[in-house]
């Protein structure tokens, strides 16, 4: 097979000089002139049709000069190289060339050798730099987020949701929420998207899982934020195993920074699976006894399984509800420091749910959004609070839990 030529741009003023390069490449078959331009404007609007691999560009040219059209098509045009025309004297301009991105320059007048030997060289060197730079990368490693309760109705999926429009907002990641609540997720509606496709026909497919298959069954929200919805029908939730959702989250991991991974409260085989492949498990509580109860058994289970400290937070949500307990009172009880803490705001929280929009978007200054903010910069930032010392017990409580 014969190879490909190098495509030449030719940019000169003078027509006879550009005649001659002309002619001198004739002679050299793997070489071939595409086009020509009288002057640096015309350079770039070629160089942007025709796409050369390498510009002959002279430095001296009425108008705009060769500099600055190096400048501006090394910035726009990478997949071309320049190299720069000078006659003799223009020392300092060709060191200007050079740091504008010209890859080499000829001072005229130059020998057909010297040319020819110029641009195979530039173009032999702009193709091993190409060949370096599309090595494969190494696969993105996002972070999984499940955000947990051993209790319904406690905001999970308020927070789920609202946590990860932050975060693609906030930092401009790519972020996929799993609806894990395999038999009545709601993640779909609390953004109102009507999804063709669930994770349930996705496990059908499991033996061709790979980036691609799950982005066909993904639900776009917005740019940056994509959601793998619940199956429609509770029954289908049989269907989906823990190694399925092992090693759906595996796959989604290298798509997105963060995975959001919403649940249903119950400790099963699918839940553990999750829970072992999650990076951060924040664990939801309310102020209630029951609830902080249920919080310090779930917290207990995730000792015994073994996981790091750092893996577990808990959020506190409704943080002023009635009942006369105070956050830190809930704090002292469960031996930690809450990673965030969310008011009520039944307006805000549950208008938003009903139209669809996440808070965090409708009614961004309210102190509950900026609650989720600041979650979500805890989250990008990595820097969580640590867990604290047993602070003592309040009476209250400590009939409870002894
Ligand atoms: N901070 C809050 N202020 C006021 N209302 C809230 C707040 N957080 C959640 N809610 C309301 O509480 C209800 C339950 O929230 P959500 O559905 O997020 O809980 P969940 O833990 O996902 O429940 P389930 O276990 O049923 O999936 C919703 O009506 C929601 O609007
Ligand atoms: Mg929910």
């Amino acid at each position: 097979m014969m190879a490909e030529k190098i495509k030449v741009l030719i940019a000169d003023d003078i027509e006879a000089t550009r005649e001659n390069i002309g002619k001198l490449m004739e002679f050299h078959p793997e070489i071939t002139a595409i086009a020509e331009a009288a002057t640096a404007e015309e350079a770039i609007e070629k160089a942007k049709s025709v796409r050369p691999d390498i510009i002959l560009m002279d430095i001296n040219m009425p108008g705009m000069d060769g500099i600055t059209a190096t400048e501006l098509i090394s910035a726009e045009l990478p997949g071309s190289a320049i190299i720069i025309m000078s006659v003799q004297g223009e020392q300092e301009y060709l060191r200007r060339a050079m740091l504008a991105g010209a890859k080499n320059y000829l001072v005229k007048p130059f020998t057909g050798d010297e040319l020819v030997q110029a641009i195979k060289q530039v173009y032999a060197n702009e193709q091993k730099r190409r060949k370096v730079s599309v090595l494969p990368k190494p696969p993105m490693q996002g972070k999984i987020i499940t955000v947990f309760s051993t209790k319904g109705g406690i905001g999970k999926t308020t927070i789920a949701t609202n946590l990860a429009v932050a975060l693609a907002d906030q930092a401009g990641v790519k972020v996929g929420i799993v609806d894990a609540d395999l038999q009545f997720g709601d993640v779909s509606l609390f953004l109102n998207l009507l999804p063709q496709a669930t994770i349930a026909d996705l496990v059908r497919d499991i033996d061709n899982l790979d980036p691609a298959l799950i982005a066909s069954y993904l639900t776009p929200y917005n740019d940056n934020v994509a959601v793998l919805p619940a199956p429609f029908r509770p029954e289908q939730a049989d269907t989906i195993s823990g190694s399925h959702l092992a090693a759906i989250l595996k796959t989604m991991r290298t798509m997105f920074d963060y995975v959001i991974v919403d649940t249903a409260p119950m400790f099963n085989d699918a839940m553990l699976a999750i829970l072992d492949a999650s990076d951060q498990i924040l664990v939801i509580s309310s102020m209630d006894l029951p609830t902080i109860k249920n919080v310090k058994l779930c917290l207990e289970i995730m000792e015994s399984l073994n996981y790091q400290s750092d893996k577990v937070k808990v959020v506190l949500n409704r943080a002023d509800s009635v009942g006369g307990m105070e956050p830190t009172e809930a704090e002292e009880s469960l031996h930690c420091t809450f990673t965030a803490t969310l008011p009520s705001d039944g307006k805000t929280v549950v208008g938003s749910v009903n139209r669809g929009i996440p808070f965090v978007v409708s009614s961004p200054d309210t102190d509950v959004s900026q609650a989720v903010f600041s979650l979500a910069k805890t989250v990008t930032s990595g820097e969580w609070k640590k867990k604290q010392q047993p602070l003592g017990v309040v009476g209250k409580l400590k009939r409870l839990f002894g």
